[in-house]
């Protein structure tokens, strides 16, 4: 008998390996997908698919085999190509999502040996990394494209207009020269898929045998059932009329893990009753079809039948395309999909609108036909099914000659996200005629259940296609949608906006479709159609003169990438149960502004799981209590310290300049979603009160002194070993300290292990994460564009404590008002940094702390000042450029913009930045529906602490007698290639291979005192103390090697009195800022940049595709250009997130709603621009640090704002048409709905916001 634990819980946390990893548990980010391979009896074949093992209930593996990234490849013995050609083409940083990626690519190549570039493009899309920006996981898997295939990357953008064809092709262009560059084929394994492991004969004689009898997992809390046949399955629910019949467990499987729903028995489907059979009036799918299997039958459909019998199976495959990954299609059925009753879900629509049948079965009623409609639906989760019936099949009709099919959805993310409207709709009309003879149209997303606009569809029969038809319907439409100011979802005028402007496009559509059959309809202004679509990298070369064998400033592979792309590389959770080992799990509060505080230990992690979900809380409330940053200046709620820098005589600029301007940007939080949640796990030695960490921290030395302080214990007795971090991004330099403490505590107290490991929903709550951001300026200029004055104050959601922001304040947290001018002089200036006190969660460090928040606020400045003179900001932002060979920052540290300004007009014109502009014009005037916009800005930033003290790095270097080489340091490994950089330091100067040095782990006993791996400063301090142990080592050894020059290293060191081979070192620039005084070396340096971008934007529905992005970056000599364009990739698709896509929703009682991937959306594949060009300046120098090197860590994010500022222009652009200003707000992020409702047209104007105080809001911009 299994275990409760091991009947609905996942496959994931059986398979006893390491590569499968844990990122959500609920299908939303792919890093646990498998193979799963089964017999198929109907067909005779094996089928292989991907699934996500954390939705995959063990038991329902029966029969199937299993592959993990373990079973196709190993570093011990022979790695598969797939794994290979990921970490050759430097597709694996921080290495946590690679066993998926490599999972994904790898059943592809199983089903078809030579896929296109569209394969891959879907085989990924249930995958997501947050630190590459997927350009080289592409880039190593397009080598198994045919070359004839590879030029299809996005064909649906491809097909849409010519120029985006152009653009894709030149897309693959850049990528076939980045692999000639970083990679090269000539030494990869070839693909050879008799090497491919066999599915068990055993099983394969199972398959082919009839099952005889059901089967039954009985545990301690939860049965599961498979009956034998349907038969046996109508009884089954005859006796357990509440038992859910599970099939892909996509909607049941995320209900029990993420929220603890119970279902003591369920009824699970192995048996596959009825597939497809085509009828004479259409295709009948089975119910337990899964959706790749719906998705393959239509495809085969329209490909094999007369284009006017299929445009329903065209309109369901325009939703298909775009409904999760393949991992969810392969495992999600299409009656799951209907029964599940959830609006967002997006068949029930087009289904409805098809008029389509299901079968439905009892034991005691037989089978009877219901149609799918609204009426099917009686509240959300829930159908008229009796609790009886099963779900036997869906006829999903042919479509008839004068009908016209269209399904429409609108997600936060292009792909792989829930809808947040869907809809489906058909016409048919008299024949040969414009006259309707029948309407039908069904919207999923403005209520709790389907809604059929019967009213609307009812009044417009009889009527003719033309804009009569269209104005009623747009009314009708408005009066027939309800949908509360206060609804549950929140976007009210969104949503309903997005109703009319759906029904447009189908008007559209449907009128270019009668036009083509030459029926007598309204002319078409061209420019409309537009409303009908759907929407290089020349690396440094070391000189000639450099060794082949010195690796620095070449493109090294990632050094653990091997063992990453094979899962062997180690993260803390994969560290093996110990004896008696604990579970620690949080219990956190659901009320802001209350005293609480608990956690709970356990024998299991399901066990502490379901304790905690038992916990039941009494709160001491806190009053009043108050969220936003609004909120808090009006309770002049403030953290100490206040920061002000100022410069020049703000007064007199006022009062001299032609123009002055106020107004505020408000810009959202970003939660970091690292793949890897954070955790430890505590080990107490026993002895002398000694504790041993094993923790995901980015500053050990900080983890091990908070714990020390919390149990009394000396920092001598702890020992933190990091071995690498799933990624990081700044989220784990502090909150992991408090994590630790309460961990180790319970480890102490029972004297047991203890392992804590958060669960993604929790890490969300618990951790939080960037700081949201208001902006308040006052802003004087000249007509000519000349900006003589700003003065702003940054206000910044610190949450509510200081813990945090405090240590980060004096750091970095005031990075916004030191990033204030970034490449701008303005002679007059005055800054000021509040960090609000609220009763939120406290925000933390990520990624440019503060700068790309500081940075995007002047961004916006100089934009309305282009506008308010009627000037294009190119022109505006090179008037008001640092241009002086020698320049003082509003700071007064001295620096030369020579650099920055070459990236700015190299970046112009590697991006034909003029030309394009206008191309982009022409594009606008000829479509009214699809709008283009371009921006470009130069980017100048700060890289290390402004405290001097934290810019110190350490390393010991341990030289052994073999001659083999010990590697440690104060950094940590999470992503961004510090090892492998290291590695290369120490090769270098020791004059070693590569292969012959290591490094282990990080870890206080070896190297004390560390400061964090942060501030794009980690590489830099660890580099040089590299740098400085090896140069000191071989000072030592030089007068032997010298007296012996013909000897080996080996012979070398082994001469040599051992002890003498270690050396810690600390190197530290001296940074620190005077506030007092407004003056001081802030920096160490500043890294340069600029970048250019272009997107499209659909102005009916606020979808946006970014088009082309052209970076160059200023590095100074990289020390390695494939990690260096690796960081400025994935820098600058985290910030398309943070500008773009990536929304944290509050309730009013401030807790927040989006807690995990199906509600927040990071930039998937989808989002990565099809031409993007990351260049790095030639002949940069940087006499300041590692090697002449840069900091590259954190500046690319804020380059991401060119797409922001695209955005903005393409909205501009659609607001002058309509005659409105060119001036109007835009918060960041610029989601879709930002972007449809600052597009006011006919349609937003139905949807007027309601007043305020007049409704309660469903979320609030902290
Ligand atoms: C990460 C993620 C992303 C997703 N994205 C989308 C998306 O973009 N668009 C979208 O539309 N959907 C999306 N889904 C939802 C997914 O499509 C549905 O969960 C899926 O189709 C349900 O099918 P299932 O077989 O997994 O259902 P299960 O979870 O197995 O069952 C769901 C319900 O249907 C009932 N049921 C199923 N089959 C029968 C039957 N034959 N007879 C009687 N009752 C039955 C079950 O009893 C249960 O109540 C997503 C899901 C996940 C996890
Ligand atoms: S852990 Fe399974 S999809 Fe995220
Ligand atoms: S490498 Fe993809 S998440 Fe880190």
């Amino acid at each position: 008998m299994l275990s409760q634990n091991h009947l609905h819980v996942s496959l994931l946390y059986i398979v006893l390996l390491t590569g499968t990893k844990y990122g959500c548990g609920g299908g939303g980010c792919g890093a646990c997908t498998v193979m799963v391979s089964k017999y198929d009896q109907l067909n005779n074949r094996v089928l292989h698919y991907t699934v996500n093992a954390c939705l995959q209930p063990i038991c329902t593996l029966h029969g199937a085999a299993v592959v993990t990234v373990e079973g196709i490849g190993s570093t011990k013995t022979k790695l598969h190509p797939v794994q290979e050609r990921i970490a050759k083409a430097h597709g694996s940083q921080c290495g946590f999502c690679t066993p998926g990626m490599v999972m994904s690519m790898y059943t592809l190549l199983r089903n078809k040996p030579h896929p296109t570039m569209e394969d891959i493009r879907e085989a990924l899309g249930g995958n997501l990394c947050r630190c590459t920006g997927y350009r080289p996981i592409i880039d190593g898997f397009k080598t198994f494209c045919d070359v004839s295939n590879a030029f299809n990357l996005f064909p649906q953008a491809s097909c849409l207009i010519q120029s985006t064809c152009l653009l894709t092709k030149m897309h693959m262009f850049s990528l076939l020269i980045t692999s000639k560059h970083l990679f090269h084929m000539d030494n990869v394994l070839p693909l050879d898929p008799s090497q491919d492991l066999i599915f068990p004969p055993e099983l394969m004689i199972m398959g082919k045998k009839r099952a005889c009898g059901s089967l039954c997992f009985q545990g301690d809390r939860l049965k599961l059932i498979s009956p034998v046949d349907l038969t046996n399955l109508l009884e089954l629910k005859t006796e357990y009329p509440e038992a859910p019949v599970v099939v892909g467990n996509t909607t049941i499987g995320p209900n029990m893990q993420v929220k603890g729903v119970h279902h003591p028995l369920t009824i699970y489907l192995f048996v596959i009753y009825l597939l497809c059979v085509h009828v004479h009036a259409g295709v009948s799918m089975g119910a337990v079809c899964t959706l790749s299997s719906l998705k393959e039958e239509m495809e085969r459909a329209v490909r094999e039948m007369e284009a006017e019998r299929t445009r329903g199976y065209q309109a369901l495959l325009q939703t298909l395309r775009c409904l999760a990954g393949k991992q969810i299609r392969n495992m999600a059925t299409i009656g799951g999909n209907i029964l599940s009753a959830n609006p967002k879900y997006d068949l029930n629509s087009v289904l409805a609108a098809l008029d389509c049948t299901l079968q439905v079965m009892s034991k005691e009623n037989g089978t009877r036909a219901i149609t799918l409609n609204e009426e099917l639906f009686t509240g959300f989760g829930k159908t008229v099914l009796r609790p009886d019936e099963v779900l036997l099949s869906i006829d999903i009709p042919y479509s008839k000659p004068w009908e016209f099919v269209s399904a429409f959805r609108q997600a936060q993310r292009r792909e792989f996200a829930f809808s947040i409207v869907n809809a489906g709709m058909k016409v048919l009309f008299r024949e040969g005629t414009n006259i309707v003879e029948s309407l039908n149209i069904y919207y999923g997303g403005v209520g709790p259940t389907l809604v059929k606009v019967g009213r609307t569809c009812q009044k417009l029969v009889g009527r003719s296609w033309g804009e009569e038809l269209l104005a009623d319907a747009c009314r009708l439409l408005e009066e027939e949608v309800e949908l509360s100011d206060s609804a549950h979802g929140g976007k009210v005028e969104y949503r309903k906006t997005l109703t009319t402007s759906f029904f447009f496009k189908f008007y559209m559509q449907v009128l270019q479709e009668l036009r083509e059959r030459d029926v007598n309809v309204c002319l078409l202004p061209l420019e409309y159609l537009s409303a009908l679509n759907v929407c290089l990298f020349p690396l440094q070369l070391v000189s000639n003169a450099q060794s082949s064998q010195d690796p620095v400033g070449h493109p090294m592979m990632h050094q653990a990438a091997f063992h990453q792309a094979t899962g062997e590389a180690q993260y803390y959770d994969d560290i093996p149960a110990v004896q008696g080992e604990l579970f620690v799990y949080m219990v956190t509060s659901t009320r802001a502004g209350s005293l609480f505080d608990c956690f709970w230990i356990a024998e299991s992690r399901e066990q502490a799981r379901r304790a905690a979900q038992m916990v039941k809380v009494t709160y001491q409330d806190l009053l009043p209590v108050f969220f936003t940053i609004e909120e808090a200046i009006q309770h002049q709620s403030f953290f100490d310290p206040k920061r002000k820098l100022e410069r020049g005589d703000m007064d007199k600029a006022f009062e001299t300049v032609d123009q002055i301007l106020e107004d505020e940007i408000y810009l959202g939080g970003q939660e970091h979603f690292y793949m890897e949640t954070q955790g430890l796990i505590a080990v107490p030695k026993g002895e002398n009160g000694e504790l041993e960490l094993f923790v995901a921290s980015q500053h050990s030395a900080y983890t091990q002194e908070v714990v020390g302080i919390t149990l009394g214990i000396d920092s001598n007795k702890i020992t933190c070993h990091v071995r690498r971090l799933g990624g990081a991004f700044g989220g784990k330099v502090m909150k992991i300290a408090s994590l630790s403490a309460i961990t180790a505590t319970a480890a102490v107290k029972t004297g047991r292990p203890v392992r804590c490991v958060l669960e993604r929903g929790d890490d969300m709550l618990i951790t939080s994460g960037r700081h949201p951001f208001l902006g308040k300026y006052k802003v004087g200029y000249n007509n000519d564009g000349t900006i003589m004055a700003a003065d702003i104050t940054y206000y910044s959601n610190g949450g509510c404590t200081l813990n945090e922001s405090l240590a980060v304040s004096l750091l970095r947290a005031l990075n916004s008002i030191l990033c204030m001018t970034q490449w701008l002089s303005i002679p007059n200036l005055r800054g000021r940094g509040l960090v609000c006190k609220t009763y939120l969660p406290s925000y933390t460090a990520f990624r440019g702390f503060g700068g790309p928040q500081g940075l995007m606020v002047m961004e916006s400045v100089l934009h309305e000042v282009a506008v308010k003179c009627g000037l294009p900001p190119q022109k505006v932002r090179e008037i008001n450029m640092y241009r002086e060979e020698e320049c003082y920052t509003h700071y007064k540290q001295l620096f030369s913009p020579r650099d920055m300004l070459r990236c700015w007009d190299e970046c112009l014109d590697k991006a034909g930045y003029h030309d394009r502009l206008q191309a982009i014009q022409q594009f606008n005037t000829s479509n009214r529906w699809k709008k283009r916009g371009i921006s470009a800005v130069p980017m100048k930033f700060g890289v290390g602490f402004s405290k001097g003290f934290f810019n110190q790095g350490a390393a010991l270097v341990n030289i052994y007698k073999d001659g083999s080489v010990l590697v440690a340091h104060g950094g940590t490994e999470m992503g961004q290639g510090i090892n492998t950089k290291a590695l290369q330091i120490a090769s270098h100067i020791l004059k070693v291979p590569m292969s012959s040095i290591h490094i282990k782990e990080t870890c206080t006993g070896n190297v004390p005192n560390a400061a964090p791996s942060a501030a794009s400063f980690g590489t830099d301090a660890v580099g040089m103390a590299v740098k400085d142990a090896c140069e000191k080592l071989m000072r030592r050894l030089k007068p032997f090697m010298e007296n012996h020059p013909k000897y080996t290293w080996q012979q070398w060191v082994i001469n040599q009195h051992p002890p003498d081979y270690n050396k810690v070192n600390m190197m530290g620039p001296h940074t620190d800022m005077d506030w007092e005084n407004s003056e001081g070396p802030a920096y160490y340096y500043f890294t340069f940049g600029a970048c250019c971008s272009e997107v499209e934007i659909d102005c009916l529905t606020g979808d946006h595709k970014n088009l082309r992005t052209d970076i160059v970056m200023d590095v100074g000599r990289s020390l390695n250009p494939a990690i260096d364009i690796g960081q400025i990739e994935g820098g600058f698709v985290q910030g398309i997130g943070l500008y773009t896509i990536e929304e944290l929703q509050f309730s009013l009682e401030g807790v927040l709603m989006t807690r995990g991937p199906s509600q927040y959306k990071i930039p998937a594949l989808c989002d990565v621009p099809p031409q993007f060009n990351v260049h790095l300046l030639a002949n940069a120098q940087n006499p300041h640090a590692i090697y002449r090197s840069k900091g590259i860590g954190e500046p690319p994010v804020f380059l991401a704002s060119t797409i922001f500022f695209a955005i903005k222009e393409a909205v501009a652009a659609a607001r002058r048409e309509r005659g409105l200003g060119d001036s109007f707000p835009l918060s960041s992020p610029a989601t879709a709905e930002r972007i449809r409702m600052a597009c006011e047209d006919q349609f937003t104007e139905m949807a007027p916001s309601p007043e305020k105080g007049t409704f309660k809001p469903w979320s609030i911009n902290i």
